[in-house]
């Protein structure tokens, strides 16, 4: 089934934008009367201006602007979470080629080169309009799958807080180890998700006081590949995300769960997050237990990674981390 076509009743918006009237005159005569909205912008401050007022979902943007240049706006659309995903169209005069290497390193998705072949231009704003559409769509889906994480964790009475708290330690020990931005909010998304699917685990296991029976505990160990199945189907959103849900109970000697993946088939994320999360859960009132005390959890912690379960090195920087907050 496809809901694309309902839920964007509304014409695609494109925002052009160069210094020079005649070229934004001539790009608005060849995208004009095709069923977009077209804005028009004369410099790189009003270009961002307009994008921040209207999210357009696609952008032709001249390279040499006055005061922002093109490639700073492309940095500033690429770098904000709510401007990411729209496509950037580079448009460059054939003696700046540089421009073009410059341009996608600032993340441009595609660039055109001076004059403007119409039939192209069309081609290519049809194909980058129909991608924005498509990202909209998983992006909305995966929303909903954000929505049920948060509502499993309101049910889990034991839970609360739990992803939150996960989500922040393993975002900040990745910024420990300089991680790039970008992994960061793979690692923020795992964080929110890794649990999600718990969805599939009846209430009656989820939220027992007191301990589980051996049956029980092979239900719940369930939930990371239930929560890997849930999200696979979006896949080209959440690509790296995937692997973390599935694996963030393995440990490095085989020794965990699903897969008893070993050493370096576990992903630097996935070790950030398990470390994250086994430290939360020892911190925390547990239904068979009461939280332990930093101290005590962490002298835990540093045994099982001597046992081959957790990285050691990145066992020590979250300790190190812990402690300069403190
Ligand atoms: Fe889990």
């Amino acid at each position: 089934m496809d809901f694309t076509h309902e839920m964007h009743v509304d014409k695609p918006k494109i925002l052009i934008v160069d210094d020079e009237e005649m070229n934004l005159n001539l790009l608005e005569a060849y995208l004009f009367n095709r069923g977009y909205e077209l804005y028009m912008a004369r410099d790189g401050e009003e270009a961002l201006e307009k994008i921040s007022n209207h999210l357009p979902d696609l952008i032709l943007l001249d390279v040499r602007l006055p005061k922002i240049d093109g490639l700073e706006v492309c940095r500033q659309i690429k770098g904000n979470d709510k401007t990411r995903l729209i496509p950037v169209i580079l448009i460059t005069a054939l003696d700046q080629l540089e421009d073009k290497i410059m341009g996608i390193d600032a993340g441009a998705e595609e660039y055109m080169l001076k004059p403007i072949n119409k039939l192209e231009l069309l081609a290519t704003v049809i194909r980058w309009i129909k991608v924005k559409r498509s990202n909209d769509h998983l992006e909305s889906v995966e929303n909903v799958i954000f929505s049920i994480a948060r509502f499993i964790e309101k049910k889990d009475f034991y839970t609360q807080g739990h992803t939150d708290r996960v989500s922040a330690y393993a975002y900040n020990l990745g910024k420990k180890i300089y991680l790039q931005q970008e992994e960061l909010d793979i690692i923020k998304k795992g964080g929110a998700l890794h649990d999600v699917g718990k969805i599939g685990i009846p209430d009656a296991i989820l939220s027992k006081p007191g301990r589980l029976t051996e049956e029980e505990y092979k239900i719940i160990k369930t939930h990371p590949v239930l929560g890997y199945e849930m999200c696979l189907p979006l896949k080209k959103t959440m690509g790296q995300i995937i692997p973390i849900i599935r694996n963030h109970h393995e440990k490095l000697d085989g020794s965990g769960y699903p897969d008893g993946l070993k050493g370096d088939q576990i992903s630097v994320y996935t070790r950030i997050m398990a470390i994250a999360d086994v430290f939360d859960a020892l911190t925390t009132d547990r239904p068979y237990r009461p939280s332990m005390t930093i101290e005590r959890a962490i002298r835990i912690m540093r045994e099982e990674s001597e046992r081959g379960w957790w990285d050691k090195d990145l066992l020590e920087e979250f300790i190190k981390m812990r402690e300069e907050k403190s």
